[in-house]
């Protein structure tokens, strides 16, 4: 077990933010009943909690806890949990809540792992379909032993985009309404349902950008790293971090394309 106030390495903290991702993963996919069970709502009606994404949670701040006992954790149905040290876990327990709830196949447990504020490492455990993406920062993005690199060379024109939408009526207004500036300009549209495997999914190449109104640290803290190591640019508008004012990712070039557009079209209003 590491001491307080040490300097775990960034691989070792992947490592065991695996292990954890691996054991939720497992133990949600055993727990699902066929139809699962809402047990609240949170911003709004449509923003649902199971009882599997407490249990979930409270699995992971668990082996955290063993492993770890002077670590902060933040998670999204947890709260803040303030450590001693310089590490601190970013829990989704499950990004894609109502993928889970209709049985559709993209959900995922999200953990990242800050040192001293920064993401070092990353792991998106997409469970129904058995695909862990990992990163350490300058260590590459990883899927199932294969280096992932993101698409490169795409005209937004040509591109693929990916994004979500909020759970409040006003915010999917203005998204409604930004959507309907990106669609005829870009490839094509695609909406997962969970903004860490969009952001993964860049990553493999698989869409060639993200980006959405939104996203809380938890959905993106882990995915965003992935989305570096392959490649990708990531980030808010007019060079700010990623937030839920706007988190984008897409390899350069592409992203600043993306971006300028968005610009043109105040997203983070709603
Ligand atoms: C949501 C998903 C969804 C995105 C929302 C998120 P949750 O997370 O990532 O794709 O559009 O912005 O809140 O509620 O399933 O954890
Ligand atoms: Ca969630």
């Amino acid at each position: 077990m590491a001491e307080r106030g040490g300097e775990p390495g960034a691989s070792a903290l992947l490592e065991l933010a695996v292990e954890i991702a691996e054991e939720a993963g497992a133990m949600l996919l055993a727990k699902r009943p066929a139809r699962p069970e809402v047990l609240a709502t949170k911003s709004s009606p449509t923003d649902v909690v199971t009882a599997l994404d407490r249990a979930a949670e409270e699995l992971i701040r668990a082996r955290v806890g063993q492993a770890r006992p002077y670590d902060a954790i933040l998670g999204e149905e947890g709260g803040d949990t303030p450590g001693e040290g310089s590490v601190r876990w970013i829990v989704d327990p499950i990004d894609g809540t109502v993928n889970f709830l209709y049985g559709l196949p993209d959900w995922a447990v999200s953990i990242g792992v800050e040192v001293d504020g920064e993401i070092v490492a990353g792991v998106v455990n997409n469970v129904p379909r058995g695909e862990l993406f990992t990163a350490h920062r300058g260590g590459g993005a990883w899927l199932a032993g294969e280096r992932l690199r993101c698409n490169t060379g795409v005209p937004l024109d040509r591109a693929l985009v990916s994004t979500g939408f909020g759970y409040g009526a006003d915010r999917r207004r203005v998204q409604a309404e930004v959507l309907a500036q990106v669609l005829p300009r870009v490839r094509d549209i695609r909406r997962g349902g969970s903004a860490a495997i969009d952001m993964c999914a860049v990553a493999a190449g698989r869409v060639d950008a993200y980006y959405e109104r939104g996203p809380n640290y938890w959905d993106f803290a882990a995915a965003g790293l992935i989305a570096v190591e392959a490649g990708a640019r990531f980030g808010g508008l007019h060079g700010k971090p990623a937030s839920p004012g706007l988190t984008m990712c897409a390899a350069p070039g592409l992203f600043e394309d993306l971006h300028d557009l968005l610009a043109t079209l105040d997203p983070e209003r709603g």
